[in-house]
């Protein structure tokens, strides 16, 4: 463990509470929301070898166009979708159904496109050679689904709550429960990602990667609503989520920049 490694919780809050102070007396000055991540967010500590350090290329979108890949309906299976699916046995957790729309600036729907999650098991373990913290492994559950939206631009898995888990930015560091969602559009240059997380979740405080989005209704708007309408009785609970994939509501995304 570095230097950079032992701050503790209370150091890393008070990072975040003294940005948080700033950050939105600098945004309220530029007339402006600050919906995105700060992408050099110190108390974050690795994001400062996350983001580019010099102006982006310029690609030519029809070049890429033609060599990246597109997904349709015959690249899916109808179990990818069904995150609690394809084992031999039932995963271990709260069964949920998230569902949702995504959307453009207007509130139109945006058909057809792919939408890919993942995420920890309920023990807040991935599947993942770098993740081996002491929380058991599910041999039911990979963590990872996909679909495709409907004609109204919705989505739906059916999957486990995943749990929180720590991690190393600082001592005793734990990230909110939450799962990772990618939209690809028709492009590779066009794929957006993100992370969903639950309401009342206490961990939110604490976590930099949530706090570097400096403006409250941003991340308001990454909490997915319960919806007890979307409950199955006796199977699962629900949450309803969309993603507005530009405009002033946009969602943020971790590829700005
Ligand atoms: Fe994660």
């Amino acid at each position: 463990m570095n230097a950079e490694c032992v701050a503790s919780q209370a150091d890393i809050t008070a990072e975040i509470a003294r940005l948080q102070n700033s950050g939105a007396a600098e945004y309220r000055r530029a007339g402006g929301e600050e919906a995105q991540p700060r992408l050099d967010y110190p108390p974050y500590r690795s994001s400062a070898l996350r983001h580019p350090k010099h102006p982006p290329l310029i690609v030519d979108p029809e070049e890429v166009e033609r060599r990246a890949p597109c997904f349709g309906s015959q690249d899916l299976g109808p179990l990818d979708a069904d995150l609690t699916a394809g084992r031999p046995g039932e995963p271990i957790g709260e069964r949920i159904i998230v569902t949702g729309r995504l959307l453009d600036q207007a509130g139109r729907p945006v058909a057809g496109q792919l939408v890919e999650i993942w995420q920890a098991n309920a023990a807040g373990r991935y599947r993942h050679q770098r993740d081996q913290h002491p929380a058991p492994l599910d041999p039911n559950f990979t963590g990872a689904g996909r679909c495709l939206t409907g004609p109204d631009g919705s989505y739906r898995f059916l999957t486990i709550k995943p749990g929180p888990y720590p991690w190393r930015n600082h001592d005793n560091a734990w990230r909110p429960a939450h799962i990772h969602f990618s939209v690809f559009g028709t492009a590779f240059t066009q794929r957006l990602v993100t992370q969903m997380y639950f309401p009342g979740d206490p961990l939110f405080d604490l976590d930099p990667i949530f706090q570097s989005i400096l403006d409250p209704a941003a991340r308001q708007r990454l909490i997915a609503r319960y919806d007890h309408d979307l409950t199955q009785p006796e199977y699962a609970t629900g949450y309803r989520w969309d993603i507005v994939v530009c405009g002033v509501r946009r969602t943020w995304t971790e590829d700005d920049g």
